[in-house]
């Protein structure tokens, strides 16, 4: 059957980056359609509105999407940049990130983002060791970030309404603040329900069941943030009844993070809300070279929208050539792949990726860790040349 893929390359390195992993694809022999779909900031230009509807009706429809990064600003920046007739609409246009909305929208509840090292990476993680040798332990991480909740829910108030105000006064923790003024005060709300929080477990559950590890570490800040914590631990402990011999470890966000940058190989499934995972998102990736190596594949029950894990770094998205790695988004298309049970196409085309890079054929600005566009760095065709030659 041939499938259709939504594809949505938005802004800067993102419309630099989706044609390689589409060029990747079809180089396999998968077949689909491909079908694009504009998102972003020129939309938010010219229509006040950076999601069209029929983006959102396309990804509806065919239930499969490719994304590449979109540029955000907080609301206050993104309205001033609005031409004053949109500015002046009724009700004014409000500036919300896409991939956010395109989460809800869709109930897009889990995002998978694996971390694996890769051999012959000039910059990957290493620690010295007690003699002083030089380690290099093998980063095998995949997280299970639940998508739609937590602070990402997007239920915040500047001067929160008085109603509110009145029903947080009965909080014995809100006393300090029940008289600040209202324009002194905003509130975001931390949103944890049981049956995302399962939906999310259970994924990370099957994952380890099906790769034979026995351990889930489940992420947070048990101390501080204890009611939502706990119905998670709740959640997580409800999907281990269904996978007897996976046992449960509780970490601190804080605390994790030291332990990532100490001994990366002790992890492998990590499970966490929206924004401890966003944090841990980045310091994974960083364990393996960097954004341009992070995949993210967020899913949901009808729809599953494919993306690196990196933005529009605004930085390169006007360098011509293009020099951004394109790995992320290909790797990122090796997991639409698995998704779609193409496992072996998807396995060709991470073996293609390891092979270039042992190979020292793959040479983007951020892999040499040089400036973009210095002599011996390469664009982000040739990168991509480098891995179709050996797929
Ligand atoms: P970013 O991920 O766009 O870039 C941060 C830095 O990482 C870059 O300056 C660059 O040094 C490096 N980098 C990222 N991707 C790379 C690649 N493929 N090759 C080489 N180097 C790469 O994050 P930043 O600068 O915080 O955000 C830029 C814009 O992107 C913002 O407007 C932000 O809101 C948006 N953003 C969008 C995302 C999405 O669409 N899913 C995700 C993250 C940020
Ligand atoms: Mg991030």
């Amino acid at each position: 059957m041939r499938r259709t893929v939504v594809v949505m390359p938005g802004d800067g390195i993102g419309r630099h980056v989706v044609p390689e992993a589409l060029r990747v694809l079809e180089a396999t022999g998968f077949s689909a359609y491909y079908v694009p779909a504009e998102v972003g900031w020129d939309c938010w230009l010219r229509d006040g509105d950076a999601l069209p509807e029929r983006t959102l009706e396309m990804l509806r429809m065919y239930g499969l999407g490719f994304y590449g990064a979109t540029t955000s600003k907080p609301h206050a920046e993104a309205l001033k940049e609005l031409a004053p007739a949109l500015r002046a609409r009724t009700p004014p246009p409000r500036y919300q990130s896409p991939v956010l909305r395109i989460r809800r929208a869709l109930d897009l509840h889990t995002a998978v983002r694996p971390c694996r090292s890769m051999p012959g990476h000039p910059r990957a993680f290493v620690r010295r060791g007690v003699a002083g040798a030089i380690e290099s332990p093998e980063v095998d991480l995949t997280l299970f970030v639940q998508n739609t909740e937590c602070h990402y829910a997007g239920v915040e108030w500047r001067a929160p309404p008085q109603s509110l105000r009145t029903e947080l006064a009965a909080h014995p923790s809100f006393a300090p603040f029940s008289a600040v003024a209202p324009d002194d005060l905003a509130i975001s709300v931390r949103v944890v329900t049981r049956a995302a929080a399962l939906r999310t477990a259970r994924a990370a559950f099957t994952f380890a069941k099906a790769n034979g590890f026995d351990r889930v570490t489940l992420c947070d800040k048990w101390g501080v943030m204890t009611e939502t914590a706990s119905l998670m631990l709740e959640a997580a402990e409800a999907a281990r009844a269904e996978h007897p011999g996976i046992t449960i470890q509780r970490t601190n966000i804080d605390a994790q993070v030291l332990l990532l940058q100490r001994r990366p190989e002790d992890f492998h499934v990590l499970v966490a809300s929206a924004l401890v995972g966003d944090i841990l998102s980045d310091a994974c990736a960083g364990l393996v070279g960097g954004l341009g190596f992070a995949p993210v594949a967020n899913l949901g029950d009808t729809c599953a929208v494919f993306e690196p894990v990196h933005g529009s770094a605004p930085r390169y998205g006007a360098h011509a050539p293009p020099v951004a790695n394109p790995v992320a988004a290909i790797l990122a298309a090796a997991m639409l792949l698995d998704h779609l049970g193409e496992a072996e196409r998807a396995e060709r085309v991470r073996t293609a990726i390891n092979r270039a890079m042992v190979d020292g054929a793959l040479r983007t600005f951020d892999v040499l860790g040089l400036p973009a566009g210095a002599p011996g760095t390469q664009g982000t065709r040739e990168a991509t040349d480098a891995i179709l030659a050996r797929l």
